[in-house]
């Protein structure tokens, strides 16, 4: 019976994604366009209603929570990658040592390595601004970073910002290093070497806004976060009848198709708006395995994704 729905659904679906097949239009001054780029007051107080679960690791944000880990890893990843350490006194051959050494010198060799980037990052002090923070899952694992200095988390929902606030004073380690408020994108002033906008492009209608805020917000070398959803049949398949309608682990309501963004136009925008001033980092297609949890894989075209952007001198 489920066979037979989700075959008449497909077809309907494509008629849809082809009616909406462009989410990015064409952006003359986004820098003075409203930050809010266009989020509907249903989306606020969709979100407004999940606040007070916001933390429940079992709750309404379990995927989130569980997302948190893998974007982490992510993150750090690319952040380590862009450290050169120049005054290595452990000589790292070019060829697979690890496999050439013996076990436990290469385990040395690159522990050594590993504290050398630490130390590298550590002393960078990095500024960080989380777009979208909702309750702040992502901008308190942030502000834990020891090369952090200091999160700014931006939410146009009162209710998630209130939650985000009170949690983050249950841990002193974060006075001082995290502070969040209701404003809207282009309110925001200051640049930022690392800018955040996790699962939120696809809860407004003109993502190409956000993105053009958060590029303006970055300072040179700084990297933009990002994660979303390709619109397609695997994403409504998964991430609508799946997670929302079948077993209930998202929220009902909380993603419509057609505000998806494919992984593909994100790049097709930065290549029209910003050519030669970024540079792809990193692009993984994510999925959530049951029993394991979130994982990278290489498909960035189908469902989830993640991504890193550098900009460039
Ligand atoms: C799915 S939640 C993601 C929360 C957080 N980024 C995370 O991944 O843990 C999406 C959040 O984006 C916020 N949001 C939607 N449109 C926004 C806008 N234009 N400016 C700032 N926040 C917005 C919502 O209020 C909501 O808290």
């Amino acid at each position: 019976m489920w066979r037979s729905r989700v075959v008449s659904v497909s077809g309907a679906l494509h008629r849809h994604l082809a009616r909406n097949s462009v989410r990015f239009h064409s952006l003359k001054a986004a820098s003075s366009l409203d930050g809010s780029a266009g989020t509907s007051s249903d989306e606020l107080s969709h979100f407004k209603s999940l606040a007070p679960s916001w933390w429940d690791t079992e709750g309404s944000q379990r995927l989130l929570h569980q997302m948190n880990l893998m974007r982490m890893d992510f993150i750090q990843r690319n952040l380590r990658a862009l450290e050169t350490v120049e005054d290595a006194d452990t000589f790292i051959p070019g060829y697979n040592y690890q496999e050439f050494l013996p076990k436990s010198v290469s385990k040395i060799v690159n522990q050594e390595w590993d504290q050398k980037v630490s130390d590298l990052l550590k002393k960078k002090q990095l500024s960080v601004l989380d777009v979208g923070c909702g309750g702040g899952i992502l901008s308190e694992s942030m502000a834990r970073l020891p090369f952090v200095k200091h999160v700014r988390g931006i939410d146009l929902t009162e209710d998630c910002i209130l939650i985000a606030q009170v949690h983050a004073s249950s841990d002193p380690s974060l006075n001082g290093k995290l502070d969040y408020k209701v404003e809207s994108l282009d309110k925001v002033h200051g640049k930022f070497d690392i800018v955040g906008c996790f699962e939120m492009l696809e809860h407004v209608s003109r993502p190409d806004i956000i993105l053009e805020h958060c590029w303006n917000r970055l300072n040179q070398d700084g990297v933009l976060f990002l994660s979303t959803i390709n619109r397609g049949f695997v994403s409504w398949f998964t991430t609508i009848f799946v997670a929302e309608n079948v077993l209930g682990i998202v929220p009902r309501g909380t993603h419509q198709l057609k505000k998806f963004i494919k992984a593909q136009e994100v790049v097709e925008w930065f290549n029209k708006k910003h050519a030669k001033e970024f540079k792809i980092l990193d692009l993984k297609g994510t999925m959530f395995v049951p029993m394991n949890g979130w994982v990278e894989h290489d498909c960035t075209s189908v469902g989830n994704y993640i991504m890193a952007i550098q900009k460039l001198h």
